[in-house]
């Protein structure tokens, strides 16, 4: 097991690829903290651990990470409960403002960076100090996002605020680099999860997902749990200050040139040799 006897935090982790997460660092031997704002979900989820065999090592705290309370009592939580910490997850998350630029209001804004931005700010600033203090390194990884890594990605105010814990992210690594603490992101694509489906049919968000991105299945909560497992685990030792992307190929494809001229892409290209471009040389090409 890859996180025995570790203490982990995982806050969003009532749902999605939060949720994921609890039961595969629960499965791989950690002590897990749910701390979530939804108390119906995140006492469900805990309940649905302690059925799985997890009674003794998991436990929920009602936390809105954009409070500076909630986050130092969610943080003491898990001290209290299981005697230290050793990771924390900053997973949760929203939409957010949607819209134009031009309709975005100053309070859905905040609202946005409050959740999604000040809420990594004060998870990794609590974190930092318990880790410190215990003297012994940790892990703190950052829930980003492929949106904060380029434009129309996502909505505007979410992007910007993605973008900002990508750039937190490596500052903190740098910052907390001498006292062994590792500070990873981790960016998602396109993950079938309650927040990605809108409250619709979570089926039809599957089947739209499974072609948003070269690989041929849509991305699951349990494919972001694996990249944090991996950054959680000492198999991470040497790696900080990393936004690890996963995504089944999205951002790789940039501007999808298969889509657009399928003659000069390698993928479905029915034609293979060498163009000379302006040369005056002639092109000499085959037939596949
Ligand atoms: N699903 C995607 O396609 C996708 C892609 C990239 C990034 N993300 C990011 O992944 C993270 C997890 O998203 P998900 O898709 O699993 O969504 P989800 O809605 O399934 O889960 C998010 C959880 O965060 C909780 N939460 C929201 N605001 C909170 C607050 N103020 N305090 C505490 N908890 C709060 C929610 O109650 C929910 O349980 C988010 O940060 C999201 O922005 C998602």
């Amino acid at each position: 097991m890859r996180l025995a006897n570790r203490v982990a935090v995982i806050t969003g982790g009532a749902s999605g690829m939060g949720q994921a997460t609890v039961m595969r660092f629960l499965a791989e031997g950690a002590n897990v903290v749910i701390a979530d704002y939804n108390v119906t979900t995140g006492e469900a989820t805990a309940a649905q651990a302690r059925r799985a065999g997890f009674a003794d090592t998991v436990s929920f705290v009602k936390t809105d990470v954009a409070s500076e309370a909630d986050i130092a009592s969610m943080l003491a939580h898990a001290v209290e409960q299981f005697g230290r910490l050793d990771i924390l997850f900053n997973n949760a998350g929203v939409g957010g403002a949607i819209g134009p630029l031009t309709e975005t209001s100053v309070e859905d804004w905040d609202y946005t960076f409050d959740v999604l931005a000040k809420g990594v700010f004060l998870g990794m600033k609590h974190a930092a100090r318990i880790l410190r203090a215990q003297g012994e390194g940790g892990a703190i990884i950052n829930t980003a996002s492929v949106a904060g890594l380029s434009g129309d990605g996502g909505p505007l105010a979410y992007s910007a605020a993605k973008a900002a814990v990508i750039n937190m992210t490596r500052s903190a690594a740098v910052e907390l680099a001498p006292d062994r603490i590792r500070v990873n992101a981790i960016c998602p694509g396109f993950i079938a999860t309650p927040l990605a489906s809108g409250g619709t049919d979570l089926e039809r968000t599957r089947q739209s997902f499974a072609t948003s991105q070269p690989w041929p299945d849509y991305g699951r909560g349990e494919h972001i749990a694996g990249a944090a497992l991996f950054l959680a685990s000492d198999d991470a030792e040497f790696v900080t200050g990393e936004a690890l992307v996963v995504d089944g190929g999205l951002t790789a494809a940039g501007p999808e040139l298969s889509k657009k001229f399928p003659r000069v892409s390698a993928r479905n290209s029915k034609v293979s040799g060498i163009t000379k471009g302006s040369t005056g040389e002639p092109p000499h090409l085959r037939r596949l």
